[in-house]
């Protein structure tokens, strides 16, 4: 392998920057050049790139968002897009393509994959956690701790109202971040796609625990985290019909993309680094159509055709814990 191009497609998560430096770092040590495409795959289309060496990539590692910024590419759900995304990387004489982004960028790279003769790999970058084949995703611990800090705020003025909170969490359709964070806040109840779908007419399930916290412990502030998606209305309405059935104002936070911002936290910025530098060790070995993650601490390569499978299930025994004591 002598010249690879890198990109990073989809929604942006703190880490990408370190798996760019560890890939362009890795790929000097072997003699490899490395192009960097902007805008995710869009770059590819529009001839958008530069070279990318390792004084490109000096004091990144600590910073989120992505020095080659994202974006979703719709032209590449056409077969003439893919096609033509194909020619760009061998107009460029790239050997070999990495994919830093979620399950949908890999869907982009596997049509690409169709009209093109080098290798392609896969390195898991999106805060929802929602890829198979890795343990975690570059994002996903970040994701989780600026949602913690949201949650402890809005905890102090919820103890001083002594108010219903529901805080909406991003995840798309998975409920990772949403869990995890409503665990270590201290939740009072956690609703998320796998668990806990509220649908209009099954509200009771909700307020029946809200009304026993607050009748039997005389709880002074109630806090409901809900993954996006979770509701067919929306959280705010979601709150809006809670305040009604139980003439108590509830209020509702939307978090949003402060979850997708930020510093990464060492152990994305550790994972990153791993999966940056195994990506292209593995291109070198010969690896195509494959995606770098993390199982058990062992690195490992997955087919890029099954990350987007959803076998991967959000931990069992949180699930089974916060659903008795919700009851209790
Ligand atoms: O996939 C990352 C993510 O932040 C999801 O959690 C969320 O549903 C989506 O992207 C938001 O996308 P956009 O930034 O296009 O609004």
């Amino acid at each position: 392998i002598k010249r690879i191009g890198i990109l990073t497609s989809g929604g942006d998560a703190p880490g990408m920057n370190a798996a760019i430096r560890a890939a362009v770092l890795t790929a000097a040590a072997n003699n490899i050049d490395v192009i960097g495409f902007h805008h995710g795959f869009n770059g590819l289309l529009d001839n958008e790139y530069q070279t990318l060496l390792p004084q490109h990539v000096q004091h990144i590692i600590q910073y989120g968002g992505t020095i080659l910024k994202s974006a979703r590419c719709k032209a590449l759900y056409t077969s003439e897009g893919a096609a033509k995304a194909a020619k760009a990387l061998e107009a460029l004489q790239l050997d070999a393509v990495i994919i830093i982004g979620g399950d949908g960028s890999f869907r982009g790279a596997l049509s690409i994959a169709e009209h093109y003769n080098g290798q392609i790999i896969g390195v898991p970058g999106t805060i929802d956690n929602d890829v198979d084949g890795t343990d975690y995703t570059i994002g996903f611990a970040t994701a989780i701790d600026t949602a913690l800090d949201a949650i402890d705020k809005i905890r102090d003025t919820a103890d001083a109202f002594e108010r219903i909170f529901l805080i909406e969490l991003m995840g798309r359709h998975s409920g990772y971040i949403t869990l995890s964070a409503g665990i270590a806040a201290g939740a009072e109840q956690i609703i998320c796609p796998e668990f806990a779908a509220i649908k209009p007419d099954n509200l009771k399930d909700l307020i029946i625990p809200i009304q026993h916290a607050q009748l039997l412990r005389g709880k002074s502030s109630y806090i409901i985290v809900v993954a996006e998606n979770s509701y067919p209305a929306g959280t705010t309405a979601l709150a809006e019909a809670l305040s009604e059935a139980l003439g108590i104002e509830c209020r509702a936070c939307i978090l949003g993309h402060i979850q997708r911002g930020g510093r990464p936290v060492g152990a994305d910025r550790i994972l990153a680094t791993k999966l940056g530098a195994y990506a292209v060790e593995q291109l070198i070995a010969g690896a195509h159509l494959m995606m770098a993650g993390e199982v058990n601490q062992q690195l490992s390569l997955y087919p890029l055709a099954k990350t987007g499978d959803k076998t991967k299930q959000i931990d069992p025994y949180l699930v089974r814990w916060q659903q008795y004591i919700a009851s209790d």
